[in-house]
């Protein structure tokens, strides 16, 4: 991989590749440079999404952090990332739907997520994208799917990251100069073409309801088992509050 191409093109100031690291998140927290700066991992033995979960990280999948100076509109980074994601994946693999808030599903399967993370004042976002996997004749422990799996094909994970890259530097740059409000119309077109159900904690109990609507900061209007409608904030990131 030509790591300085990446960093030329996409005007950041330091490109580190590994080839296998815990979590590009924590490799990001321990590089000295400024944002805009990356760290992109072959595999991780440590990869974590939202709520304490792991992401299994093996050889195959697209696996960075960009880090990005923080901004007033950072709740709605990884929302827009993975609806910024969804549109560009889904030029080449039909089907895929957006869950709020920051996955891409197949169906049942899992294909990306997104984590974002604010510590010592600079905003980590995490990307991960199961890619060229084959899970066909293994189980994995949650209901996962890659864009081999889908495809038939595999893919070129340096290719595929330099596009992923471009995509959300600008939707960056877009979202500090416009705000949520230019994001919101396709964003909830995304959500609601196809509603996935929307996981959430309530008193310390794992729930899961209907999406029904999102508002215009994002929330969402979900229906509970009883028919109850409530709004579920869209959630803070870790270390901002
Ligand atoms: C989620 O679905 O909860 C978010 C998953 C985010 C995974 C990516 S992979 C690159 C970066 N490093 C990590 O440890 N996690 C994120």
């Amino acid at each position: 991989m030509n790591v300085e191409d990446i960093r030329e093109r996409l005007g950041l100031s330091r490109v580190e590749f590994c080839h296998e690291v815990g979590s590009t998140q924590d490799a990001a927290r321990t590089l000295s440079a400024s944002p805009p700066y990356l760290v992109y991992a072959r595999r991780q033995c440590k990869g974590r999404g939202r709520m304490g979960r792991s992401w299994l990280s093996e050889e195959g999948g697209l696996y960075f952090t960009l880090v990005l100076e923080p901004g007033p509109h950072n709740l709605y980074l990884p929302l827009i990332s993975a609806g910024l994601i969804l549109d560009k994946l889904s030029s080449q693999v039909p089907g895929l739907n957006l869950k709020w808030p920051n996955d891409i599903y197949h169906k049942k399967g899992k294909l990306a997520g997104v984590l974002a993370e604010v510590w010592q004042h600079r905003l980590y976002l995490g990307v991960g994208i199961n890619v060229n996997q084959d899970w066909t004749e293994t189980a994995v422990a949650m209901p996962a799917t890659s864009l081999f799996m889908l495809t038939g094909r595999m893919f070129n994970l340096d290719g595929l990251m330099r596009d992923m890259l471009g995509l959300l530097m600008q939707g960056a740059k877009n979202l500090s100069a416009e705000g949520f409000g230019y994001f919101h119309p396709r964003i909830r077109e995304q959500l609601i073409s196809s509603p996935q159900p929307v996981r959430f904690v309530d008193e310390g109990r794992e729930i899961t309801a209907k999406l029904i609507d999102i508002d215009a900061e994002g929330n969402a209007l979900v229906e509970n088992e009883q028919g109850k409608r409530v709004t579920i904030s869209l959630p803070h990131m870790m270390g901002e509050r």
